[in-house]
């Protein structure tokens, strides 16, 4: 099974945890959209979507499905979202795609969160897959110092700015052992908006697509 195929394997098992009159958090990126594709299955049962991305949005609103704001949902139920890493503990590495800061607010305000990820991203340790972190423009130079100082390699993401107008940063070579730590303490640094890790608030179920099915855990 290539990687493709296992994508829309594990978006057709996140379907089966949409319910009736759920409002529906969804992430970015190609699991993602691997998963929008095939919404129109249990499009009967959505209430709306919080989106978070304006690609997402774009394709959700093409299967004629009402995307909300968030200030209009309150708490989720349920966020949907792939992940670029995950660990046994279902900590992710999420953003590279870049929409990390919608997908963190989204995911923070959301009940459960399932994370459909094929198997090559699931790890032992994070860190392997560089860290993605979007700054404030301004703070490129001084926020990349901070990441040389912990042991990082910054690069700059080329041609590339979010949907909230900020550039990011990806760390190569950062061994993320203590992810909560880490979370934090980069959150601290000015200039950071968000960084890409997910691990204070990590997955609530991890589907895991290889060869022969999913796991979940
Ligand atoms: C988007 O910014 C990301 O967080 C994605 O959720 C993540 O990169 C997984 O993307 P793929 O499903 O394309 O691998």
């Amino acid at each position: 099974m290539n990687q493709l195929e296992k994508k829309n394997k594990v978006a057709e098992a996140a379907l089966q945890y949409i319910e009736n009159g759920h409002i529906v958090g969804i992430g970015s990126g190609s699991t993602v959209n691997c998963f929008i594709d095939m919404l129109d299955k249990v499009k009967s049962k959505i209430e709306a979507v919080v989106s978070s991305s304006e690609l997402t949005t774009k394709l959700v609103e093409s299967k004629n499905i009402k995307v909300i704001e968030l200030r209009e949902a309150g708490k989720i139920p349920i966020y949907i979202d792939g992940a670029d890493e995950a660990n046994k503990f279902k900590q992710l590495i999420k953003g590279g795609g870049g929409a990390l800061t919608r997908e963190k607010i989204v995911a923070h305000s959301s009940s459960k969160f399932i994370c459909m990820v094929d198997d090559s991203k699931y790890v032992r340790m994070l860190g392997k897959f560089p860290l993605p972190i979007e700054v404030i423009k301004m703070a490129q130079s001084s926020v990349a110092m901070e990441m040389i100082k912990l042991g990082g390699r910054p690069v700059l993401r080329e041609n590339f700015i979010t949907d909230n107008g900020n550039v990011i940063l990806d760390i190569h070579g950062l061994e993320i052992n203590e992810p909560i730590k880490l979370e934090e303490l980069l959150n601290n640094i000015p200039g950071v908006v968000t960084n890409g890790i997910f691990a204070i608030r990590s997955a609530d179920k991890l589907l895991i697509a290889n060869e022969k099915n999913i796991d979940v855990i």
